[in-house]
This record gives C-alpha cells, structure tokens and sequence, in this order.
C-alpha cells in the first residue's frame, strides 16, 4: 500500500477515506482541509483522469506546499487550491460556478507541521510566540485574546474546550500572570498550578482550548457541515476525520440525523428524513499498524456518510 506521509505531514487513514468517499471516480471533490496534500493526492490517485480536486485550507504555507507536490505528482491541472476558511466553502464552489459537488473530506484540526514550527506558537513542548492562528494573517494571536478576556469568560473556554476541571482556578492564574507572549509564559503559568504528574495533561487541555477558541473551530466545524449538507449531490458523501470527542460528538449527530441535537426527524409515516446517512455505522479507527508509525492515527475517527434525497 502506498504510504502519502511526507516530512510536513502523516496523513491518516488515507486508504480508508480514498475507497469510501468516492462514488463518482470521474467527479469533483473537495478536500476542506488540504495540509500537506497527503489525502488529495490519494483521492487521485485512487479517481478516473477526469476527476478534480479542490483544495481548501487556511494557511497559506499549506496551499503552497500541496500545490508544489500535487502538481510533481503530475495532478495540478485537476487541481485547485483555494484559500479560505471551511465555513465559506458553499461560497468558494459555488463562485466556481459548480452547485454540487460528489464528495467532501474535513481532517479537522492541524497538521504536524503547524505543530512542529515554534514559530506557531501550537506547542507547549517548543518556545515561540503565543500565536496559535491557523492563518498568522488574520485575526487575533492567542497573546491578544488572552489580554481580552476575563476570568468568567476564560474559565469557560478552558472548561468546554479544554474540558479542564481546574478551569476557574487555570483561569485566575493565567490572568494573573499576564501578559504571556510566549509558548513559554503560559506553560510556566500552569506548571506552577498543578503537581508534576499533571502538568502534561493540563498543559494539553489548555492549549487545545486556547487553539479551538483562537481559530474558531467549533462554529467553523458546524457551519461546514451544514454547507456540505447543501453542496454534495445525492448519493454523494461526507467524510470526517476527527481527533477529540469534542469535535467527534458533533459530527456523529450531524451525520446521523441532519441536526446537531442528533434527533432524527421523521414523517408522518414514521420515514427518517434525514439528509445523510451513516456510511461507517460508527467510527474507523487505524489499525496498529498505522499507530505504530503514525502516533497521531491512534486518536483519529472516520466517519462517512451518504447525502439523501431529503433536504
Ligand atoms: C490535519 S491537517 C490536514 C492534513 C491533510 N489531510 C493532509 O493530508 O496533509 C488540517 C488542515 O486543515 C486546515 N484547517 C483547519 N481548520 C480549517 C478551517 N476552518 N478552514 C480551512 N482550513 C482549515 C489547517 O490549516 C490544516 O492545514
């Protein structure tokens, strides 16, 4: 099996999401989450010669770096990268004058490459500014957001997107040891809150809440699902890769009934009306051989599901 791993970034279950996202080989998909390129390039490798792919991330380093070897692979005539956030993507295809398209990939969260670079301030293990922005061109760092926020507000951002249970106490300590302009201010701010033997679990949390809060993740998350609700054709499919059960819980509910309370409506004749239906019948997990080489694989979970006819 071809392995499409690359020093900027492993992807995942590459294989998984190639045999059951396609069912036109000849149609256009999108890959709202374009990184490295890693699934892009084994969607077409596994698509007909008319298939294309549009390629949809952020950052602008990822767009040039998946550009560069999709077009090596000999792909870049069908391919197409666009910059921009995943919530606008009913917007990005339909300027491309399309108004469905036959699949659509989200691999949530960041590459490795953004976590490698210090620079990007993801990192609590490397020292660099406090960034965290997916695209450093737009919006606020993390420093910023930090110095805006106070206790009630931080709190609650630890404790539902970090799902920290110290998140009150977390929170009074981070705005007391403001300003943090470093991976390193705020990694030193949570070492001193809690016992060796927590710290990693802690600095974890926090980090993960302050990078989800920075970018967005759970607005853009669940308005990109309800655009692919409206931009894949009947028949055609949604898959997710997701990482954490924050980002799992909603795409479950979503993929199984349309709404994300994860209530399927029905008729009065009792019919489901749902616009997707599970593919997966619950999550694919890597198997351990891919965990063994790709410790990233070992928290990811697939999910694949069929656009219906109802709307
Ligand atoms: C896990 S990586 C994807 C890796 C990719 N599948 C590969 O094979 O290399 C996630 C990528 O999605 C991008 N991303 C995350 N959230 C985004 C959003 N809301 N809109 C656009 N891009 C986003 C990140 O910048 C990052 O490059």
């Amino acid at each position: 099996m071809l392995d499409y791993a690359t020093p900027y970034h492993a992807p995942v279950l590459c294989h998984s999401v190639a045999d059951r996202l396609i069912t036109d080989p000849d149609g256009v998909y999108v890959d709202a989450t374009l990184g490295g390129g890693g699934h892009t390039h084994a969607l077409f490798d596994a698509l007909g010669d008319e298939a294309r792919v549009i390629g949809l991330d952020r950052d602008p380093e990822a767009l040039e770096t998946a550009t560069a070897r999709l077009e090596s692979a000999g792909y870049g005539d069908r391919f197409m990268p666009v910059r921009g956030t995943f919530s606008d993507m009913e917007e990005v295809i339909r300027a491309e004058g399309l108004q469905s398209v036959s699949g659509i990939l989200m691999d949530l969260g960041v590459s490795s490459h953004q976590l490698d670079d210090g620079q990007r301030g993801f990192s609590h293990r490397l020292s660099g500014p406090l960034d965290m922005r997916m695209d450093q061109t737009s919006g606020e760092p993390a420093s910023a957001f930090l110095d805006k926020m106070d206790e009630a507000e931080l709190a609650r951002v630890l404790r539902v997107w970090g799902e920290e249970p110290m998140a009150g106490r977390m929170a009074r300590a981070i705005l007391r040891g403001r300003p943090l302009r470093s991976t390193t201010d705020l990694a030193d701010v949570i070492r001193e809150e809690v016992p060796p033997h927590k710290v990693s679990k802690s600095l974890a949390r926090v980090f993960q809440a302050l990078r989800i809060a920075v970018n967005g993740e759970m607005d853009e998350l669940r308005r990109a699902l309800e655009a692919a609700t409206s931009l894949v054709a009947p028949g055609g499919r949604l898959a997710v890769i997701s990482y954490h059960s924050l980002e799992d819980r909603p795409v479950k509910r979503y993929l199984r009934s349309g709404h994300f309370d994860g209530e399927i409506r029905r008729d009065l004749y009792g019919n489901a009306l749902s616009p997707w239906r599970d593919v997966t019948r619950g999550a694919i997990m890597a198997d351990e051989t891919e965990t063994a080489t790709n410790p990233r694989a070992r928290s990811a979970r697939l999910r694949v599901a069929e656009r219906t006819t109802c709307t």
